[in-house]
C-alpha cells in the first residue's frame, strides 16, 4: 500500500525525496501546531514583521526573525545580525518549540546534528512571493535548512545548484516541512505567487519558518 498523507481528498505521500540532500515530509509540524502559533504571536510580538529591501527593491514577503542571528536586508546587500534594526534590541529568543521541531525534523531528514541558531520567519499574504535563490550566508554550509509551512499552501520551486537546472514543483501545506542539505544545500529554490484563500487556523496568509545555522 502507498504511504499516503490523507488527512482530506488531497492525498500526498507523506515523505517524498526531492532530490539527493533534499526531503519534504507531510504534516509533521501538525502534532505541535498550537504551541507553534502562540510561540510565533509572541515573536511577532517583540519583533513586528516589515517588508525589507534590497538591492533589488521592497520585498513583497513581510520578515521577522527569532535565535540569536536574524537574516536581514538593506539596499546595500544581505547578511545576518544579533539585533533587530527595527527595535534596536536582540531577536526573540527561539521558542523551544521551534527548536524541538527543526531538530527533530532535520534528523528524519539524515541530519542528526543539527541545532539552528537562526530561525527567519516569512509572511505571505496572497500575491506575495519569493523569487529563485540560493540560502548562501549561513557560515556553516554542512549545516540544512528547515523549513516548516504554516497556512495557505503555496507551490514550492526547487531547482539544482545552477540557477538555470531545470525547476520542479511541490505543493507545500500548512504543517509541512522540507529539508535540505549536504549535496542540495545550494539548490536553487523560491515560491510562487501566493493565491487568495483562508486558512482555518491562520487566516488569509502563510507563515514560512526557516531554521539555519547561520553565525
Ligand atoms: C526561503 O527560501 O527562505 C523560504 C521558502 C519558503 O517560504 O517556503
Ligand atoms: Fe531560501
Amino acid at each position: 500500500m502507498r504511504d499516503l498523507f490523507a488527512d482530506d481528498e488531497h492525498a500526498l505521500p507523506r515523505r517524498e525525496n526531492i532530490t539527493a540532500g533534499a526531503v519534504l515530509m507531510r504534516g509533521v509540524a501538525l502534532g505541535v501546531e498550537d504551541e507553534l502559533l502562540a510561540a510565533l504571536a509572541a515573536v511577532a510580538q517583540d519583533a513586528p514583521f516589515r517588508h525589507m529591501t534590497t538591492p533589488g527593491g521592497v520585498m513583497s514577503v513581510a520578515m521577522t526573525n527569532c535565535g540569536a542571528g536574524g537574516w536581514v536586508s538593506d539596499r546595500s546587500g544581505y547578511r545576518y545580525d544579533s539585533t533587530d534594526p527595527e527595535t534596536g534590541k536582540p531577536w526573540p529568543d527561539m521558542p523551544q518549540v521551534f527548536r524541538r521541531l527543526a531538530i527533530e525534523a532535520a534528523a528524519d531528514g539524515g541530519y542528526d546534528t543539527f541545532v539552528p541558531d537562526a530561525c527567519l520567519i516569512n509572511r505571505y499574504l496572497p500575491g506575495a512571493r519569493l523569487s529563485l535563490h540560493q540560502d548562501r550566508n549561513e557560515r556553516d554550509m554542512a549545516c540544512p535548512i528547515v523549513s516548516v509551512s504554516l497556512g495557505l499552501p503555496a507551490s514550492f520551486q526547487f531547482g539544482g545548484p545552477k540557477r538555470i537546472d531545470p525547476i520542479r514543483k511541490y505543493l507545500l501545506r500548512h504543517g509541512d516541512v522540507a529539508v535540505w542539505g549536504g549535496p542540495s544545500r545550494l539548490c536553487y529554490h523560491g515560491i510562487s505567487t501566493l493565491k487568495a484563500g483562508d486558512h482555518p487556523k491562520i487566516g488569509p496568509m502563510r507563515i514560512n519558518l526557516t531554521f539555519r545555522r547561520a553565525l
